[in-house]
């Protein structure tokens, strides 16, 4: 079996990624600063992976301060009788947003630990790695910065407007050069839209009343389920180098259809290409053609429409 470990697997989007490598067949460890609420090593006793048989298996926890170099080389070589040896690295853990903390309490737990990360995958042998970058890197908010044209794509230079983002441009700029050292490296950046879990969809109607609110990041979010089909399809994708991927669901937050808003709020972007209804304006053209990234949920289908 693949062990693949995840770090900040306890948080919104690690959760679902763990849940969804283990449905896939992958055996999974979570390394993160805290266990998940709901994991059974939430309490004092851990008990072994897969213990029950015929229960579903779970992940194992492992508690890594990944701003500590040591520990992150210990947690991705072997832990005494948990495991020995990790086959692929999926990087979530992060301070998850702009003005959670300080900017520099952010900038310095974040990419401290994306390079402690990286370097620490290289000394293991790790070849495989995926990490969360973020949407925040294609020049959030737009409404004051408006993209190139819609659908937003990968292919303008990376404009960080706040220290959150910058900390991810530097983490896809490392990205760029630990491919650059090692050639058999695969680092796969993806850009997540704002991530949502079921019980969030129902704000979702409430934003009709006014799109500036959610202008800007062109009105886009990802559900975590297809957050975490990002992250396996990234995992089993034979590409190397680096490759930044932005990951968004296959429609907006709003039901005026996207061209309807882009002309009313960015009435200056051109179109590279029409979009249909209600279709995202954060391009996953690029996912679509490389990764196969199909997203398959969607708020509508959480949420009474009329
Ligand atoms: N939530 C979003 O809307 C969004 C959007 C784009 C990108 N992202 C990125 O996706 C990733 C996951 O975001 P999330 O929403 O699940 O965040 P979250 O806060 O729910 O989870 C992050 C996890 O990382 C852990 N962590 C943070 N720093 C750590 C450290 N130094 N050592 C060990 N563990 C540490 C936390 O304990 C937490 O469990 C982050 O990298 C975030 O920047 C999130």
């Amino acid at each position: 079996m693949t062990r693949i470990a995840v770090t900040g697997g306890s948080g919104k989007l690690g959760r679902a990624v763990v849940a969804h490598l283990l449905e896939h067949g992958y055996e999974v460890v979570n390394l993160d600063r805290a266990p998940a609420p709901t994991s059974p090593f939430a309490s004092a006793s851990q008990p072994s992976l897969q213990t029950d048989a015929g229960a579903r298996p779970e992940a194992l926890f492992v508690r890594v301060d990944l701003s500590d170099y040591g520990q992150v080389v210990q947690a991705l070589t072997a832990v005494d009788d948990r495991y020995d040896g990790i086959d692929g690295l999926v990087h979530l853990a992060a301070i998850p947003a702009p003005g959670l903390t300080t900017n520099a309490a952010t900038f310095a737990n974040n990419v401290p630990s994306s390079y402690n990360v990286f370097a620490a995958a290289q000394a293991a042998g790790i070849d495989n790695v995926v990490w969360a970058s973020s949407e925040t890197v294609l020049g959030l908010p737009f409404g004051s910065n408006p993209p190139p044209s819609f659908p937003v794509d990968e292919e303008y230079p990376v404009r960080p407007s706040t220290t959150y983002s910058l900390g991810k441009a530097v983490e896809e700029e490392m990205a760029r050069h630990f491919t650059r050292w090692n050639p058999d490296l695969k680092l796969i950046g993806l850009r997540f839209s704002n991530v949502m879990e079921v019980a969030d969809y129902a704000a979702f109607p409430a934003f009709e009343a006014d799109p500036a609110n959610r202008a800007w990041n062109a009105w886009g979010y990802i559900d975590a389920r297809d957050g975490a089909q990002a992250v396996r399809l990234a995992l089993e994708s034979t590409l190397t180098g680096f490759e930044a991927f932005i990951i968004a669901a296959a429609d907006t937050v709003m039901s005026t259809p996207s061209a309807e808003l882009a002309e009313k709020y960015f009435p200056k972007v051109p179109f590279r290409r029409p979009v249909e209804g209600t279709e995202t304006l954060l391009g996953i053209d690029k996912a679509r053609r490389m990764l196969w990234f199909a997203p398959t949920h969607s708020w509508r289908d959480h949420v009474p429409q009329d």
